[in-house]
């Protein structure tokens, strides 16, 4: 892992810059012994989970199944904003402290989201762990959502919305889950234009109160003991213990959405239902996707080397770039085909794309393609 320059400025902060840093012990010469994964479920649902790595840097996140899925009409839009909302003054601690005492301690604390989870993330120091942690269980149970702060967050929304347009492969994929899905998946992972600057700091905290609760989420720790996340687990996670509501199930539909631009390059992407996350049927589609070719995409050149680009360039003298694309959820999934090409070849591509599809339906996709990727 990335280890961050606060990390080393932190170790010497108490020490001369003296070489060597007489105050640390000399890493070991014998290898330590290599640990396994321990898992455990606390009574009030938590799962956790750690790997002690031995490496001198920690890293605990928060997983909580509360991400964009589960917003209603009304609260449209509240997930994307709550991502942001991370380092916002809690009951203990005013959203300066946080800010400086993460920086004290030489950490770092992030969020990401996906249509199913929120990740909170705390990295620092193995030494300085414990006071992180704090930290992190405050921003995900004690928040307080001032009104002042969180209309400050409807500018960095707007960033966020811009940023997203600049990318054809993100609106591409937002929209293809609008026109997929029926309910819950279909939201998008950024907030509509009619709900921007209209979350309101009651939403968020109902958001918060219904969602996060201890039975779904899950800790992961790596460099970390395993008792001391049950600590965190027990003790302070309490404040929200409980199952949390029966979760809707995401209703596949099947569909079509256009996006208009006058870009010159036609972005498509074509899907059936996939598999759901760690079912069997997931891992083939995911053996499939390599087998296809997953590779990045390469502006006007595809991976030549790849099963579709190659079985394409066969039907069209055209420039194009094509990928498998896959994805999966906890009860429905996506996989297809992402094209890209000039926009008066884009007919011949996407028909040569789906006939490679069709081809692997059929049985077209041999035991030997599959060699090289069990
Ligand atoms: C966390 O919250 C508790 C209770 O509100 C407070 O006493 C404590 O100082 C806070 N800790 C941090 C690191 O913000
Ligand atoms: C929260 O984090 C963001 C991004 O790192 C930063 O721009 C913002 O100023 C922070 N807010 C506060 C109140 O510290
Ligand atoms: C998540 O919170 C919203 C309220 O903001 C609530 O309507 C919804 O039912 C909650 N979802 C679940 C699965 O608890
Ligand atoms: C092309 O695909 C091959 C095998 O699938 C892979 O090893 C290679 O890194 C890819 N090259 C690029 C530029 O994506
Ligand atoms: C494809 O599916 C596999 C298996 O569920 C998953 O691990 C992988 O992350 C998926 N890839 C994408 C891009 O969603
Ligand atoms: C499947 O493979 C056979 C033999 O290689 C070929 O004739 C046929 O056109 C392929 N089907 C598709 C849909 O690509």
């Amino acid at each position: 892992r990335f280890l961050q320059k606060r990390c080393y400025a932190a170790a010497r902060r108490s020490e001369p810059l003296t070489e060597p840093l007489s105050g640390r012990k000399p890493s070991p010469a014998a290898p330590l012994p290599p640990q396994n994964v321990q898992v455990s479920k606390l009574p009030n649902g938590l799962v956790i989970a750690s790997l002690e790595s031995y490496s001198p840097l920690a890293s605990v996140s928060l997983f909580v199944r509360a991400g964009s899925r589960y917003e209603t009409v009304e609260n449209s839009g509240v997930a994307h904003v709550l991502r942001l909302a991370a380092n916002l003054t809690t009951k203990g601690a005013s959203a300066f402290k946080i800010c400086r005492g993460v920086e004290a301690l030489g950490g770092s604390l992030s969020v990401t989201s996906s249509r199913e989870t929120m990740v909170y993330s705390a990295d620092c120091l193995r030494d300085n762990l414990d006071s992180l942690l704090e930290y992190l269980v405050n921003v995900t149970t004690a928040q307080e959502f001032r009104p002042w702060e969180v209309a400050e967050l409807t500018s960095r929304v707007n960033i966020d919305k811009t940023l997203a347009q600049q990318c054809p492969q993100i609106g591409v994929i937002e929209r293809l889950h609008e026109a997929a899905y029926k309910n819950a998946l279909s939201n998008s992972l950024y907030c509509p234009d009619y709900m921007v600057g209209r979350v309101s700091p009651q939403q968020l905290q109902s958001f918060v109160d219904e969602n996060f609760t201890t039975g779904r989420m899950a800790l992961v720790g790596l460099g970390v003991k395993h008792s001391t996340l049950r600590q965190v687990g027990e003790g302070l996670l309490s404040a929200r213990s409980g199952p949390g509501a029966p979760v809707a199930k995401a209703i596949y539909r099947g569909g079509e959405a256009r996006i208009h631009s006058n870009d010159n390059l036609v972005h498509s992407l074509i899907v059936s239902e996939g598999g759901v996350a760690g079912s069997a049927e997931a891992n083939a589609f995911s053996v499939l996707q390599r087998v296809l070719g997953a590779g990045p995409h390469v502006k006007r050149g595809s991976n030549i080397t790849s099963k579709l680009s190659q079985g394409i360039a066969k039907a069209t003298t055209q420039p194009f770039d094509v990928t498998a694309f896959n994805a999966s959820y906890s009860d429905s999934g996506l996989f297809g085909v992402y094209t890209i090409s000039q926009a008066d070849a884009a007919g011949e591509v996407i028909k040569a794309a789906i006939s490679q599809l069709r081809g692997v339906a059929e049985g077209n996709a041999s035991d030997m393609a599959l060699v090289g990727y069990i």
